[in-house]
């Protein structure tokens, strides 16, 4: 009995569909990258009216979409949903969605299909960030070298946020992840 909700549960995980990028609430520019994870159909409507979309994977693809000023719905037909809004008048609270890495970079920047799966381009991602990123001021910045702390999306989130430095958390809370 127990065993059957847990693996229920397990499959209600993977079938989760997600609007990774950009972010419920954020302010963004007219033309927006949707970065996203669905079992289902690739189906992609903006206010209500269907968009082109590229898929990638099963269950994994992108879409670039251009909006006119005003607020609008990112909505993935069966899955989840995200509003933004685009110039001036954004609802309170609202701020703005730093597209990762910025400029369009390739989806194969970071990752690969490998045994049929959406997976990594490296066993590391260590390398592929620092081809971008300052290596020498890291340990300053994170009091490590970056073989302590490998896995950067512990901390950060990889396609883009509405947080400063695009952390997942505070720098308090993610220091307490090994130490306490
Ligand atoms: C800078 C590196 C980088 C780039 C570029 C990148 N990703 Fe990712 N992606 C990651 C990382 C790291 C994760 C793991 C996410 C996490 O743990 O927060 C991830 C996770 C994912 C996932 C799975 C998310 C989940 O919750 O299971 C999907 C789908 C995905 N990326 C799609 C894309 C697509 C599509 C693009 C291009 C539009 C892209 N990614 C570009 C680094 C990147
Ligand atoms: C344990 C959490 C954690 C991990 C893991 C982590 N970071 Fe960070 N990172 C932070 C925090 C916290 C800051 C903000 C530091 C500050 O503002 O004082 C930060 C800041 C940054 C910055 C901005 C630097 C600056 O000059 O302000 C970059 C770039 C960065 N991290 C890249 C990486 C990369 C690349 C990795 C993987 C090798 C990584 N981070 C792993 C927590 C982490
Ligand atoms: C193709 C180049 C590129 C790659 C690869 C890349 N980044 Fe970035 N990243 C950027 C640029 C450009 C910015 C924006 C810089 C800024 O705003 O100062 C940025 C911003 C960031 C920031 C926020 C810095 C700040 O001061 O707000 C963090 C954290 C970060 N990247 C982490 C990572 C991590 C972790 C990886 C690897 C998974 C990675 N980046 C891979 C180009 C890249
Ligand atoms: C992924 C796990 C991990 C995270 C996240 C992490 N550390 Fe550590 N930390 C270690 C390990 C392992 C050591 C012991 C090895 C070493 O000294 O490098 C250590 C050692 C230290 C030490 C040396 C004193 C001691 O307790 O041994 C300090 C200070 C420290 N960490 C601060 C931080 C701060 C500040 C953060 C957040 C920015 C952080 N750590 C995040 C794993 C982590």
């Amino acid at each position: 009995m127990r065993l059957t909700w847990l693996l229920l549960a397990a499959l209600a995980v993977r079938a989760e569909s997600l609007i990774l990028a950009p972010w419920d609430e954020s302010v963004v520019s007219g033309e927006v990258r949707v970065v996203a994870r669905h079992e289902g159909k690739a189906e992609l409507h903006v206010d209500g009216k269907a968009v082109a979309v590229e898929p990638l994977h099963a269950g994994v693809w992108t879409a670039t979409v251009n909006l006119e000023a005003g607020g609008h719905e990112i909505a993935l037909v069966g899955g989840g949903k995200v509003k933004v809004h685009v110039g001036e008048g954004a609802p309170a609270g609202w701020t703005r969605f730093r597209e990762h890495p910025p400029g369009g970079a390739a989806c194969t920047t970071c990752h690969a299909v490998k045994n049929g799966e959406w997976a990594f381009a490296k066993a590391s991602l260590v390398g592929v960030c620092f081809a971008c990123h300052d290596k020498a001021g890291f340990p300053k910045t994170h009091t490590h070298e970056p073989g302590i702390v490998p896995d950067c999306q512990l901390c950060h989130a990889p396609h883009g946020s509405r947080a400063v430095k695009h952390l997942k958390m505070s720098k308090e809370a993610a220091c307490k992840l090994c130490h306490n």
